[in-house]
């Protein structure tokens, strides 16, 4: 239901919001276990299949989830790109339901590098201890072994990179325009302002049923389990 007099309006659903959360969650145990090693490793491990189950579901998502959440609705050229950054730079105030053209190329840009990051460590190893060993990688030559490891302790950097711009992103909009889109990340809600021009009507945005959300997620949990299960 939309209300025109609502000053708030909900744009984010909860699946986006909760995929969101969990993945800051999860890479910070990723992070901090492999940094830890040992035993950690295995949590790594657990922790590293639900970041693959999270973003197999918002891929998904991205497909047959709610309005903002899909790919159609943030996903556009560059041209519109630069018309948002030139809109930033100035002094006009972005108005968005969903992402903005700029923060949804991010958004892909995210996506791919946390499953690169995943991905490639299902083929890693510590091929100087052979204590850790990702699911898959006995199942490759030692050659692709060596690569994927390396991969995978150079592109945490590549991330770190992405997810400092990221954050640094949602500060600028914070400071420079005075719109939280943190607090709408958490909340799902906008103030009407930041979505379309004083006097317009509100955006129609169609919700997607929770228990679709769930079906999604799963099957990517189970596509995880039998990727890693194919390892022996
Ligand atoms: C581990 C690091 C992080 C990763 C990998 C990450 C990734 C993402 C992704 C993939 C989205 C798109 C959400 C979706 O449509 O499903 C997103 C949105 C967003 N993230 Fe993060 N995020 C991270 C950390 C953070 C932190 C720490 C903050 C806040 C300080 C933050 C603030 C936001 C905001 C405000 C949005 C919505 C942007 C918009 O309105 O277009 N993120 N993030
Ligand atoms: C997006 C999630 C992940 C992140 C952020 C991440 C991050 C890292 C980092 C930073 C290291 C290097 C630790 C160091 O030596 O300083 C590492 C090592 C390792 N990771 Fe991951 N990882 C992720 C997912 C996975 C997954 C899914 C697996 C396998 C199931 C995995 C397997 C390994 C292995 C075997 C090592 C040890 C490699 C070695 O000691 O040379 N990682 N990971």
């Amino acid at each position: 239901m939309i209300d025109k007099n609502a000053r708030s309006i909900r744009v984010w659903d909860l699946p986006v919001r909760l995929f969101h959360w969990t993945l800051v969650i999860l890479l910070t145990v990723s992070y901090f276990t492999a940094q830890a090693g040992g035993e950690w490793m295995k949590f790594h491990f657990w922790s590293g299949y639900a970041i693959l189950t999270l973003v197999l579901f918002r891929i998904a998502w991205g497909f047959v989830g709610s309005t903002t959440a899909r790919f159609t609705d943030f996903v556009k050229g560059p041209g519109a790109a630069i018309a948002h950054l030139r809109e930033l730079v100035g002094r006009g105030r972005p108005r968005e339901a969903g992402h903005n053209p700029l923060g949804g190329a991010m958004v892909v840009v995210l996506l791919l590098a946390v499953l690169a990051q995943a991905a490639a460590g299902l083929f890693s190893a510590d091929t100087d201890t052979g204590m850790v060993t990702g699911p898959l990688a006995l199942a490759i030559a030692d050659k692709w072994v060596d690569r994927a490891t390396a991969f995978h302790h150079y592109w945490i950097n590549v991330l770190l990179a992405l997810v400092a711009l990221h954050v640094l992103a949602a500060v600028v909009y914070l400071v420079w325009k005075r719109q939280n889109l943190i607090g709408a990340m958490v909340s799902g809600r906008k103030p009407l302002d930041d979505v379309v021009p004083p006097g317009q009507p509100a955006p129609r945005l169609v919700f997607a049923p929770g228990r679709l959300a769930l079906s999604l997620l799963l099957a990517s949990a189970a596509i995880v389990y039998f990727v890693v299960r194919a390892g022996g």
